[in-house]
């Protein structure tokens, strides 16, 4: 069994998909162990994404995600890493599959509806930064 951590980004929010995507977990057999709706900060934000703090995207990036209200999710399921990514659909618009959320709803490189933690170290590291231990089903 394994736990990751998802945020459906401030797209997700305004287009009213925080249903649609949430569902299209709970509809594949992934159970939601922790779930949230905040306004990140900066500071949760630059900690979040630290790993691109070198990129040209970084400071856009932290302006997209702190600029609206986002839903954190602790997913869980056998490899949920792993299934969490093949639905969320690849980085490229052009490599997004169909059937995939963003293949199915984005054709934007940063606006692209959904985070999901890329390894299980990513994992750990991430559910710690947005969740306390107390926040978490068992
Ligand atoms: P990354 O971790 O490479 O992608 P993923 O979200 O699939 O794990 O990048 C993190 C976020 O940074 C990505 O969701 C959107 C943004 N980003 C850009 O805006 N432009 C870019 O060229 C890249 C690589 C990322
Ligand atoms: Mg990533």
């Amino acid at each position: 069994m394994e736990r990751t951590f998802v945020m459906v980004k401030p797209d997700g929010i305004d287009r009213r998909l925080i249903g649609e995507i949430i569902g299209r977990f709970e509809r594949r057999g992934l159970r939601i162990v922790g779930l949230k709706l905040l306004r990140p900060d900066r500071s949760l934000a630059e900690r979040h994404y630290a790993v691109h703090r070198d990129k040209p995207f970084f400071g856009e990036l932290v302006e997209f995600i702190t600029g609206g209200a986002v839903v954190a999710l602790a997913i869980e399921g056998p490899q949920a890493i792993t299934l969490v990514r093949q639905m969320m659909g690849a980085l490229k618009p052009e490599q997004a599959a169909p059937g995939t959320i963003r293949g199915d709803y984005t054709t934007d490189i940063q606006a692209n509806l959904v985070h999901g933690s890329d390894g299980p170290e990513t994992a750990r590291a991430e559910l710690d930064l947005w969740f306390r231990p107390g926040e978490l089903l068992d």
